[in-house]
C-alpha cells in the first residue's frame, strides 16, 4: 500500500514577467479566473484530493495570498450587518482550518526545483503533492484526486501528462515513454523543453506532481539547468534513474496555461461558460449578439 498523500506544496514564487504590470505588486497566482484567484482553484482541488497541509513557497509580495487565506473580520462583519450570508460563505467557507497552512519564502527565484526544495523541512520524510496554480484544470473530478487514486495503486512518483502539438515540445517538460496503456504511462525519462526534432514524445508534464521525498536530495545536487534555473524536471530525471516507479497520468479534464495571456483568457471563457449563471450571457457575447 502506498503511503497516503497528506501534504501539498504550492510554489508561488515566480516573477510572473509575462503578466507585468498586473504582477508588479501581487503574485500571478492571485489573478482571478471569473471571480476566484488561481491559487484558490488549486487549493480546492487539493482539498478534494484529501490534502490536509498546504505549504506555500512564496516570493515577493506574498501578503495578498496570506490575506486571501485568512479571515477578513471587517469585511465579514459588514456583510453580516447587511444580511449578505451568501457572500460570507464566498469569502470563507473554503478556507483551510487554522494550522493547516504554512508559508516559507524562496528568497531568490532560482526556479521551480529550487522552490520545491525550499519546502523540504516542512514536508519531512513522506510523499507529497506539488500543484502549480497557473496550470488551471477544468474537470468534473479533481485532477489531483485522480492522481492520488492512481498513485495509491502504482506507488512511487507520478506526474499529470497531456499531449501537446509536436512543434511546441520546446515549451514543456516532455516524457520518454516506456509503456502506455492509454491512461497510465510508464515513464523512462524526462527532458525539459526539448527541440521538436529531439523530443522523445509529445506528452508534456503539466503542473501536478506526486513525489517521493528522495527528490530533495536530487534537487540539492543537480545544480542549474535550462535557463540557468534549478529545474524540477532534472531532479525527476534523477529519480527515474534511481529506479522507483514513475508514471504519467492522462487525467480527465482540460488544462489551461494561465501563465500565458492567451491561455488565461481562454480559461476565463471556459470557466464562465461552465457557470450556469453566466453561460447564456457569455455565449451571446461570443456569438456577437450583444
Ligand atoms: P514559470 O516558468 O511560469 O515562471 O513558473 P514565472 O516566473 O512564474 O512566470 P514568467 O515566465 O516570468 O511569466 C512556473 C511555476 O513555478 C513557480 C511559479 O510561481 C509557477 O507556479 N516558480 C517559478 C517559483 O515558485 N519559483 C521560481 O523561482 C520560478
Amino acid at each position: 500500500m502506498a503511503q497516503r498523500i497528506r501534504k501539498a506544496i504550492f510554489p508561488v514564487g515566480g516573477l510572473g514577467t509575462r503578466f507585468l504590470p498586473a504582477t508588479k505588486a501581487m503574485p500571478k497566482e492571485m489573478l482571478p479566473v471569473v471571480d476566484k484567484p488561481l491559487i484558490q482553484y488549486a487549493v480546492e482541488e487539493a482539498q478534494a484530493a484529501g490534502i490536509e497541509e498546504f505549504i506555500f513557497v512564496t516570493g515577493r509580495s506574498k501578503t495578498a495570498i496570506e490575506d486571501h487565506f485568512d479571515h477578513s473580520y471587517e469585511l465579514e462583519t459588514t456583510l453580516r450587518e447587511r444580511g449578505k450570508e451568501t457572500q460570507i460563505a464566498a469569502v470563507n467557507s473554503w478556507m483551510p482550518r487554522p494550522g493547516q497552512i504554512a508559508y516559507t519564502r524562496q528568497q531568490v527565484p532560482l526556479g521551480l526545483g529550487h522552490a520545491v526544495w525550499c519546502a523540504r523541512n516542512l514536508i519531512g520524510d513522506e510523499p507529497f503533492a506539488v500543484l502549480l496554480a497557473d496550470d488551471l484544470i477544468l474537470a468534473e473530478r479533481s485532477c489531483l484526486k485522480q492522481m492520488v487514486e492512481a498513485q495509491s495503486a502504482t506507488g512511487g512518483n507520478m506526474v499529470a501528462v497531456m499531449e501537446v502539438p509536436h512543434e511546441h515540445t520546446n515549451r514543456y517538460g516532455i516524457v520518454d515513454v516506456a509503456r502506455d496503456d492509454g491512461r497510465l504511462v510508464d515513464v523512462k525519462g524526462v527532458v525539459e523543453k526539448p527541440d521538436p526534432a529531439a523530443a522523445p514524445s509529445n506528452l508534456s508534464i503539466i503542473g501536478r506532481y506526486i513525489l517521493q521525498p528522495e527528490v530533495f536530495d536530487r534537487l540539492e545536487r543537480i545544480g542549474r539547468g535550462a535557463g540557468g534555473e534549478i529545474q524540477l524536471t532534472d531532479a525527476l530525471a534523477e529519480l527515474i534513474r534511481g529506479g522507483k516507479p514513475f508514471h504519467g497520468l492522462r487525467f480527465d479534464g482540460k488544462r489551461f496555461d494561465c501563465g500565458d495571456k492567451v491561455g488565461f483568457l481562454e480559461a476565463n471563457i471556459a470557466f464562465a461558460l461552465a457557470r450556469p449563471d453566466m453561460t447564456e450571457a457569455v455565449r451571446k457575447i461570443l456569438d456577437g449578439q450583444s
